[in-house]
């Protein structure tokens, strides 16, 4: 490629950045470049959908193979930019990449979507056979070929990668004993009420939940896993072992460059690097605290992916949109439906309306009175009334929210400024 903007990164925040400099009326040659193989693909049916085979991987794809070239984005599959340098001459923010074959890719603009990477577990035995992550598709069809066998299933990590893998396995009847290292599940994202919740949830579906376990080794025979060791002498049986204990944001290109990065590439709510001309969109990111502006998150959802790539593109194409989106986020554990909206972080006051034992409820947060965020089980209504509110910048009184009686959308009233929904 000879100048036009490079995209290094062919996810849903790649694709999206891509997809938005084209309906924005960029005319100027897009390449979208990807390490893996596949074109652009959704992520989170893998660890739901297209574990239990109630999707394929054709089903997966977020466009059709024509789109690419009807909109004029050349899509480079499995090459991995491993070089880039801006130019010190030439128009400013321009430059030019390599890969790993040793392709080049010439810009004038540049945009890293380079998402994140499974955490690995670094202790004896990690490397045995049998110990799976499921971060993309090859991941998954893996992990889903050796469901087919082996009776015992641990899952490490007890956050959403994890209970989600534990939810199929089980449902497949499997015998599985969730780790998490965390005194309660979900830890990153939920409050302590919501933690219990699912670990009764899932005990309640014959699932083992050890809670403050960490894993000190892995034993194996003949080069596969047979056992997982725990720091007090616990071994436990296992056929095959999925590790879900977090991501580490790919930051090694933004470091070449000389970006700011703190634990992801630091960008502002444009979308804009420590260098103002390269952008950066999706999980590689820590941005602004998109509802308060107070502090940094790192947000890895499909919905951040989205926002932040269309407020990059618009940035990069000098006229930076304003808007503040609503975080949200999904994770189905079998026939537990999960829906987050707003971030709960900082709360001070929390309401939960409905029993959790009846698996139907929702928690919403609060800090100083003001709604920040809900929690919905089951509970979509609930759901989309706290998202609409937080949207509005309406809010629901504390005082009224515990009632499930009454549909918390007759309960919205005035709250906080507006944010933006996209
Ligand atoms: N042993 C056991 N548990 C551990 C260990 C360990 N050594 N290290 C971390 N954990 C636990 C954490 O306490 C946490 O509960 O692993 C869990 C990881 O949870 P998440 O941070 O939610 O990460 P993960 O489940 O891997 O999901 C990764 O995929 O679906 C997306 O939104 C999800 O972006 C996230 C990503």
């Amino acid at each position: 490629m000879a100048g036009g903007t490079l995209i290094v990164g062919a996810s849903q925040a790649g694709l999206q950045l891509a997809a938005s400099l084209g309906q924005f009326g960029d005319t100027k040659p897009i390449a979208l470049v990807g390490e893996e193989i596949h074109p652009p693909y959704q992520r989170p049916p893998l660890s739901k959908e297209f574990l239990t085979r109630a999707s394929d991987l054709e089903s997966l794809a977020l466009r059709a193979p024509s789109y690419y070239a009807d909109a004029g984005i050349d899509l480079v599959s499995g090459e991995r930019v491993t070089e880039v340098a801006l130019s010190s001459s030439g128009s400013p923010g321009s430059g030019v990449a390599r890969t790993a074959s040793g392709r080049s890719f010439a810009f004038d603009r540049l945009a890293l979507t380079v998402g994140a990477a499974p955490r690995r577990l670094d202790v004896p035995g990690a490397g045995l056979d049998g110990i799976c992550c499921l971060r993309d598709r090859d991941d998954a069809a893996d992990l889903r070929g050796r469901l087919e066998s082996g009776a015992r299933v641990v899952v490490v990590g007890g956050g959403f990668i994890g209970l989600e893998a534990a939810a199929v396995a089980r449902a497949l009847g499997k015998e599985v004993t969730v780790v998490e290292a965390a005194d309660r599940l979900i830890s990153r994202a939920v409050a302590p009420v919501v933690s219990e919740f699912y670990r009764q949830a899932h005990v309640r579906r014959g699932t083992r939940v050890l809670l403050s376990a960490a894993v000190s080794g892995f034993e194996g025979a003949d080069g596969r896993v047979t056992a997982v060791r725990l720091a007090d002498g616990t071994v436990l049986p296992a056929d095959l072992v999925v590790v879900g204990v977090g991501v580490l944001p790919r930051t090694e290109l933004a470091e070449q460059l000389g970006l700011a990065c703190d634990r992801g590439i630091v960008v502002d709510a444009h979308a804009r690097t420590s260098n103002p001309r390269v952008h950066a969109a999706g999980d590689c990111t820590v941005q602004p605290h998109p509802v308060t502006g107070l502090g940094t998150v790192r947000l890895e959802s499909v919905q951040n992916a989205v926002a932040q790539a269309t407020a990059a593109a618009a940035s990069l194409l000098g006229r930076p949109v304003g808007a503040t989106p609503v975080p949200w986020f999904w994770s189905y554990q079998g026939d537990l439906r999960l829906q987050i909206a707003g971030l709960s972080t900082g709360y001070d006051e929390y309401v939960v309306r409905g029993e959790p034992d009846s698996e139907r409820f929702s928690v919403l947060y609060y800090r100083q009175r003001e709604l920040l965020a809900i929690d919905a089980v089951n509970s979509p209504a609930d759901y989309m009334a706290v998202r609409r509110a937080l949207t509005d910048g309406a809010t629901v009184p504390p005082s009224a929210a515990g009632d499930p009686g009454t549909p918390l959308k007759t309960l919205l009233a005035a709250g906080r400024a507006a944010v933006s929904s996209s």
